[in-house]
Order: C-alpha cells, then sequence, then structure tokens
C-alpha cells in the first residue's frame, strides 16, 4: 500500500480486516517489523483517539513515534503556490513535508475541513499537499472529508460483533451544537460499500451526504422508519453538505434514546467518539451493553497497526 487516504488506497479490504483481527489476536506478532524505522504523527487539529491508538499501534510493530501538535508547537504552514508570505504563516507545506519525509517513513497527518469553502475542503487541500510533496507514505489520520482509519475499524467492530448474514446497517444523523464535518459519514458510507452493505442514511431534510459518497445505499428523511428492525445503530451529527457547514435548528428528536432503539432489532450501538451525551445518544443508550463504543476504540489501536504494516511492508 502506497498512501493510506481512502477505501481507493486498499487494494484487498477483507485481507486488511483479517491482518488487523491477527495483530490483535497476537499483539506480539511483527514486534521489530519497525525496528530502525520511524512514523511521524503530525496534528492540525486535536485528537485523543487516534493520537493514542497510533502510538501504541507503532509500539507493537518497534517503530519510533514522533508526534507534533503542529496547530500548537509548529510554524504556521502556507498551502497555496504563489503566495507572497508576508503574513503568519512562516513556513510552506513545500519544505515542511520534504524535511518531515527526511526523519520518517510513513507521515501521519491529521486535518479537519473549515467547513466555509465547500469546493475547497473537498479538494482535500492540506493532505492533497502533503501527499504531493512527502517523499515518504502519507496516513491520514482523518482529512477534511474522509476518516478512514475510523471506518476500517468500524468495519472490524461489526465483523466481530454482528452475527448476522446481512445486518441492517443504519448511519443516522444526531443534532449536535457545534458544526462537524461530514468525514466520519462519508468514510463510513464508502468503507461499508466497498465491504458489501447496503446501508440506510436516515437524516433530516438537507442534511444529505454528498451523491459521491451516499450512492448505493438508501437515504431516508424518516428515522423511525430506518431503525425499524435494524442489528446496527451508527450514529454521527455532521453538519450540512448541501448548505454548507449549517447545523439546523429544531431537530434534538433525532438524538438516539432508548424508545427509538426499541424499534431496532436489539440493535449495536456504534459511535466514533467523542460524543456528546444526552445530545446525540443518551446515558441509557451508550451506557447498555449493547453499545460497541470501547471495542470501537479499542480496535482503533489493531487498525492503524495493519495499516501502519502495510506501508512498512511496501
Ligand atoms: N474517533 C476519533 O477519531 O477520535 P479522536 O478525534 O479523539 O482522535
Amino acid at each position: 500500500m502506497k498512501q493510506f487516504t481512502s477505501i481507493n488506497d486498499v487494494p484487498d479490504l477483507k485481507a486488511l480486516i483479517a491482518l488487523a483481527r491477527t495483530g490483535k489476536a497476537n499483539p506480539q506478532l511483527h514486534a521489530s517489523l519497525g525496528e530502525g524505522k520511524a512514523v511521524c504523527l503530525l496534528f492540525l487539529n486535536p485528537s485523543l483517539r487516534t493520537r493514542l491508538s497510533t502510538q501504541r499501534a507503532a509500539a507493537h510493530l518497534g517503530l519510533t513515534c514522533m508526534v507534533m501538535d503542529v496547530g500548537r508547537d509548529g510554524w504556521q504552514l502556507e498551502f497555496s503556490d504563489g503566495v507572497i508570505m508576508n503574513g503568519n504563516k512562516a513556513e510552506h507545506v513545500r519544505e515542511a513535508a520534504q524535511v518531515v519525509s527526511q526523519y520518517c517513513d510513513v507521515i501521519g497527518l491529521r486535518t479537519f475541513s473549515a467547513l466555509k469553502d465547500r469546493d475547497e475542503d473537498y479538494s482535500e487541500p492540506v493532505l492533497s499537499a502533503f501527499v504531493k510533496y512527502a517523499s515518504v507514505p502519507v496516513l491520514s489520520l482523518e482529512s477534511a472529508i474522509r476518516h478512514p482509519l475510523q471506518s476500517l475499524t468500524d468495519l472490524i467492530t461489526i465483523e466481530e460483533h454482528v452475527k448476522v448474514a446481512k445486518p441492517k446497517i443504519v448511519l443516522s444523523w444526531a443534532p449536535h451544537p457545534r458544526a462537524l464535518p461530514q468525514a466520519v459519514a462519508n468514510s463510513f458510507a464508502e468503507w461499508t460499500r466497498a465491504a458489501g452493505h447496503e446501508i440506510t442514511i436516515a437524516c433530516p431534510q438537507g442534511f444529505e451526504l454528498s451523491d459521491a459518497f451516499s450512492n448505493g445505499h438508501i437515504v431516508t428523511h424518516d428515522q423511525d422508519a430506518a431503525l425499524a428492525g435494524a442489528d446496527v445503530v451508527y450514529t454521527k451529527n455532521w453538519s450540512s453538505f448541501k448548505d454548507y457547514g449549517a447545523i439546523g435548528e429544531g431537530l434534538d428528536d433525532w438524538q438516539i434514546t432508548a424508545d427509538k432503539m426499541a424499534l431496532t432489532k436489539e440493535a449495536k450501538f456504534m459511535h466514533c467518539l467523542p460524543v456528546r451525551r444526552n445530545v446525540v445518544v443518551s446515558d441509557a443508550v451508550i451506557d447498555s451493553a449493547n453499545s460497541l463504543v470501547f471495542a470501537q476504540a479499542d480496535n482503533r489501536t489493531w487498525a492503524a497497526k495493519s495499516v501502519l504494516q502495510m506501508l512498512l511492508h511496501d
């Protein structure tokens, strides 16, 4: 694997999931694969799970792991070409990406969408610049429009915990007081499609994902109908793609509650975390025996380990 930025970079999804599950079952396997090598994790945005689980995955492979909170500790980066850099941005990504490449064998990068200019966000300016100017493979730790490591984790978790041959998987929008990217939902749609699932995406009018991501799935504005008979309820907020970055009003009843879960077939509850309790999901649901949120968080390590293995291998 030459890079890991979307499902399109994965030559064999089944094999990648199997590799992650083998790594989980045998944590000592490949403990020296990364000896003498290094991964550098660059964070332009906050993280708890991605940061710690990827560090843990690197340790399992014997990789040196350098972590930098670029948004706080580094020089402000310029991404546009041909600009006169006489403002507050002291370093161009052209130099930064090439310099970091000299210090490591894989660059991990986390960045979010700005949620101001849809075309700009969907052109992935930050991730694309690192891919263009780095001379080592780039591992997305979430980008403006995708979160592939999270989706790999989610598929591993579904395979482990959902024993129905053709599960009904519902991706349900949930309310949130702040504008969040579409990245997790986009990737979940993309990766479940690649895994052969036709999922049901339930969202209010105006919160449909880009067709590029929702194609091949069922889209509905009727949450109760979507939840009926579900085996998996994956809940996530995202701001509007259509009215770009809007969060909507009067949509609190989209929260996932015990009453909503009662419509399902004793569905597993999933969320990537962090989550706002009693806004996105009620305490009763996230704390229930059917909640997989900790299983998901644990699988972040094994997903990251498998992807690092693939990147180092090639
Ligand atoms: N799910 C996830 O990516 O969590 P963090 O933002 O804490 O890394």
